[in-house]
């Protein structure tokens, strides 16, 4: 549509279907080209929203090729830094890529440092900043709702980078952006585990405290459960808050849980379901970004600093492992330390044999089969 943005996805998987949803749901966007190493991934994308767009082999081709006002970096997370810093080159408006911003913070620094040359907006994919239930916390907790916050508390697992990254981005969301003062934890590692190609821990727990005395707590993989949400613990008040809800208990619920369900700018929890999540943060993460580039908005709440620091916690948890102290932030080690630890021989594997928790993705190694209509939801 006349007007509109031009956009290209480097990746065309799982998350680059919500993406290419949240785009088409903004009504922003048209969704010119896709690139992925697998011609039938973009098939797949055409089939399922019903568009026509240019497929290429090499995403450095589509770069060249393309004008495009917006790309969308949907590879695994060693991708993010080389993509981004080669889609910046291309002078794009605006870049929108997946968390984890990077598999060091140093790789982090040059997306910013590219972004920043180029004059590139740069967006990372924390989209749970946009589900109501989320911004609601948020602005109880500004208006004093539950008095001040002394612990928010967080159930992860399946790697740090990858699930719990989202889970310091909302800590720092749900405080106003309030920055992490510093981190302490320990990391447990006897099975040689990898998430999407990435080093990660058999299980972790780590305490961060907040420039205003919030702390924060991540139990990951230690217990049975994990969900992205928190308990919430203020000195007049508790909430409970899930992707869908938001439980609040202070005086003026009379001592008793008082259920919230908002629905989205652009959804309703009724007719989405579970698909809810998905959907409204997409399309939310998607329109504010318009709103950036056209000048209708002055920042967007997922802007790369704020992807930076989700970052910069879970690598200063790994750090604090490392040299068994409370580590102090801004971080200033560039490489990753759970990688340090490991190749020094520190943290060696007690049961030797690489394995990936996310290594049925591959296309060709699902276990069900290449079923694109399946829908999978893994972080
Ligand atoms: N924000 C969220 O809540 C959320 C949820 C899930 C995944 N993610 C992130 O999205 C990223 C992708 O994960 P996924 O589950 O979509 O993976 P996926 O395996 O489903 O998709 C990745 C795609 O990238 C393609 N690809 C790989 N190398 C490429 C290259 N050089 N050029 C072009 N295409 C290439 C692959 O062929 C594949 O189609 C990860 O970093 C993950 O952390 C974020």
């Amino acid at each position: 549509m006349a007007g509109n943005l031009r956009v290209g996805i480097i990746g065309c998987g799982n998350m680059a279907r919500h993406h290419v949803d949240g785009y088409l749901v903004s009504g922003r966007y048209d969704v010119a080209t896709l690139a992925d190493l697998d011609e039938n991934a973009m098939r797949e994308m055409d089939a399922r929203f019903g568009i026509q767009t240019k497929h290429h082999r090499d995403a450095r081709a589509m770069l060249d090729a393309e004008r495009l006002d917006v790309v969308s970096i949907c590879t695994w997370h060693t991708g993010h830094a080389p993509w981004t810093v080669t889609a910046a080159a291309s002078k794009p408006k605006a870049i929108l890529c997946e968390k984890p911003m990077a598999e060091t913070l140093g790789r982090a620094d040059e997306m910013l440092i590219a972004c920043h040359r180029n004059g590139v907006k740069l967006v990372i994919g924390h989209q749970r900043r946009f589900l109501p239930a989320y911004t609601l916390a948020r602005d109880l907790i500004a208006r004093g709702a539950i008095g001040r916050v002394s612990l928010i508390l967080s159930f992860g697992g399946q790697g740090l980078p990858n699930y719990s990254s989202h889970q310091t981005d909302m800590f720092r969301y749900l405080l106003g952006d309030e920055d992490c003062r510093w981190v302490m934890g320990n990391v447990e590692r006897k099975t040689d585990r990898f998430e999407r190609t990435t080093r990660i821990e058999d299980a972790a727990v780590a305490v961060f405290e907040f420039e205003r005395g919030a702390r924060a707590l991540i139990l990951a993989d230690v217990t049975p459960t994990l969900f992205q949400g928190a308990h919430i613990y203020g000195t007049d008040g508790l909430i409970n808050l899930t992707t869908e809800e938001l439980q609040l208990l202070n005086a003026e619920t009379g001592g008793v849980w008082r259920s919230h369900r908002p629905d989205g700018r652009f959804f309703t929890l009724a007719a989405e379901g579970e698909k809810f999540e998905w959907r409204e943060g997409a399309a939310g993460q998607a329109a504010e970004l318009a709103d950036w580039i056209t000048g209708a908005a002055d920042t967007h709440r997922g802007h790369a600093e704020n992807g930076y620091k989700a970052l910069e916690m879970i690598h200063a948890i790994y750090e604090s492992a490392r040299c068994h102290e409370r580590v102090m932030l801004p971080l200033q080690t560039r490489v990753n330390p759970l990688d340090l630890m490991v190749e020094s021989g520190h943290l060696a594997p007690q049961r030797p044999g690489p394995y990936d928790i996310r290594a049925f993705l591959l296309r060709g190694e699902r276990l069900w089969g290449d079923d694109p209509d399946r829908e999978r939801q893994p972080e």
